[in-house]
């Protein structure tokens, strides 16, 4: 009977060692900029046994992008260039800039055009992310594999003892998860969840850490599903840093929620464990409260998959050899923490989370009625200081996130102290549990343009598609000067052009310049081109071509022509 029984547990044994195949995690190629293109492709990628996948990808990436290195004070200059089928957008989520180059759903770019935005990186260092970002297009986009994290270094930050060796005791993990139909394509339709987790575009990764300390940068792209991240063996780790940057100290937690477009930066020490010895990341996603995303109870359907309500494994960790200069402690301070003074506080804006109950026609939107592109929701004078407050009386959680600013959460449900400590940071998205609401301040600075929007929504890309979003101006102070409406000196030279043109803008300040073929295709889009600037035009094929400028005052235009 014993001896039965034993083989028994052998042959189990056996049977369960040989079901743990993992896949080694990739780490996501470098991309140093500040000057960086960006070419993106419908492809296929073999993400399990039997037929490939059809995804989208970056730079011969077949799932998920480069990431992108720029410094603080650096000036990035992007290229652009859209190879898929179908018209996309690239939004720089969580960073400070231009209106116009921030890829929301106003920056469409066609298939086959090159845009060539650019701006002054003044965010922290920190882990920020570029996603698709076309309205009613953005899960469908997202979901191929469309998308890449940007890390920004600074002085402070470089000064510091951190690990910062990138996919060595840095390292990226983008975490989503996908259903998939029996020929192996991705089902993206009403999935609220998908059956399968992904890091960095493999499934049941692994990775071997140093035995060290490592500094992982955590990017939940989910459509839905929070994260309540937490070691197999209950180990503490350690806050360093959230969306916009780093923390005053570490903030020592044994569970994380992380929410859909959250990121956070932590500490794990496994300068004690022994070689060869591993630890599973997990999800502890059972018995969560009822309106947790990804708690629900069903395995499939809508809002059902095969990870729901229940704990299961993010990543395999194996302890492996030190490096050179280990960083064997964790730091006791970081950076100190300058927030927005609550004081100067000069505006509020309240914001209710409505729709999506059973039964009835609107899905889920924000006080003011469900997404329209020729709405503007709100207009935010430049430089004031707001007070934002959504509340969620709704029958489920959500997140908020608003582009051009980094904000401070100062309130949960009117409450100070119940924000938690681990979100007193910079942010861009926060999670607003059901039957909660969440309060913010940010400074808006820098950028006024009364004519194109910036973004806030729900980052559920379901809901922010279904219309869970609104779009808001910075407006400048009011302006007295009269609008120039004389343009007849601005010429374009030379013509004919080899490789490159340059457009003399005479009075004109020009807001957007487009370029079209002779079909009046549009081939390039330049927001807000430097004056005296060389445009490179190599990529585009010998003929004929307009150039069409719009003044920044008047927003009049007028077109120039050339031949290649
Ligand atoms: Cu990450 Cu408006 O988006
Ligand atoms: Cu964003
Ligand atoms: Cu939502």
């Amino acid at each position: 009977m014993i001896n039965v029984l034993s083989i028994c547990a052998f042959l189990c044994s056996i049977v369960f060692v040989q079901a743990q195949t993992y896949n080694r995690l990739p780490i996501p190629e470098a991309l140093k900029g500040p000057e960086c293109t960006l070419r993106i492709v419908d492809t296929f990628a073999q993400l399990r046994t039997g037929n490939q996948t059809i995804t989208g990808g970056i730079n011969g990436h077949q799932f998920w992008g480069p990431t992108i290195f720029v410094n603080k004070g650096d000036t990035i200059r992007m290229t652009v260039i859209n190879n898929l089928n179908d018209s996309t957008t690239l939004h720089w989520h969580g960073l400070h800039l231009p209106a116009v180059m921030d890829g929301g759903p106003h920056q469409v770019i066609p298939p086959g055009t090159i845009w060539k935005p650019f701006w002054k990186i003044t965010n922290n260092a920190a882990t920020y992310w570029y996603h698709p970002h076309l309205h009613e297009m953005t899960l469908e986009h997202l979901s191929k594999g469309i998308g890449g994290l940007l890390i920004v270094n600074d002085e402070q930050e470089s000064a510091l003892p951190l690990p910062r060796t990138y996919g060595i005791d840095d390292i990226p993990l983008v975490f989503t998860s996908r259903r998939y139909a029996t020929n192996n394509q991705f089902i993206v339709q009403n999935t609220a969840y998908g059956d399968y987790l992904l890091a960095n575009g493999v499934h049941d990764a692994e990775f071997t850490l140093p035995r060290q300390v490592n500094r992982l940068r955590i990017l939940n792209a989910e459509v839905e599903r929070s994260y309540n991240i937490g070691f197999s063996d209950d180990r503490t780790f350690y806050v360093i840093g959230t969306d916009g940057g780093l923390r005053d100290k570490p903030y020592p937690v044994k569970r994380l929620h992380i929410a859909v477009g959250e990121r956070y930066e932590i500490l794990v020490d496994c300068s004690k464990d022994e070689l060869g010895k591993s630890v599973d990341l997990l999800a502890y996603n059972a018995n969560q409260p009822f309106g947790f995303p990804g708690g629900e109870p069903g395995q499939n359907g809508q809002f059902g998959s095969l990870l729901n309500n229940k704990n299961f494994p993010m990543m395999h960790f194996t302890f492996g050899e030190q490096t050179n200069a280990p960083i064997m402690t964790i730091p006791e301070k970081l950076i100190p923490f300058q927030g927005i003074d609550a004081n100067a506080v000069t505006g509020t804006q309240d914001i209710r989370v409505m729709g999506g109950v059973p039964n009835s026609p609107m899905p889920f939107h924000f006080t003011g009625g469900i997404f329209d592109i020729s709405r503007v929701d709100k207009s935010i004078p430049l430089n004031s200081v707001q007070k934002w407050t959504i509340t969620n009386s709704n029958v489920f959680g959500h997140t908020f996130h608003i582009h051009d600013v980094q904000f401070n959460i100062i309130e949960r449900n009117g409450n100070a102290s119940a924000v938690g400590q681990h979100e007193t940071g910079w942010k861009d998205v926060l999670y607003l549990p059901r039957n909660e609401s969440a309060t913010f301040i940010a400074k808006f600075a820098d950028y006024a343009d009364p004519l194109h929007p910036f973004m806030y929504h729900c980052h559920f890309s379901n809901h922010e598609d279904d219309g869970m979003m609104q779009q808001f101006v910075v407006i400048p102070p009011s302006n007295v000067e009269d609008a120039v409406n004389d343009f007849s000196s601005v010429r374009v030279f030379p013509n004919p052009a080899e490789h490159s043109i340059q457009i003399d803008a005479g009075e004109m300040d020009i807001y957007y310049a487009t370029i079209q073929n002779v079909n009046g295709k549009t081939v390039m889009m330049l927001p807000q081109p430097e004056k005296g600037s060389t445009i490179d035009i190599s990529a585009l094929p010998k003929g004929f071509y307009t150039v069409k400028l719009i003044d920044m005052k008047s927003k009049l235009s007028i077109i120039r022509s050339f031949v290649k």
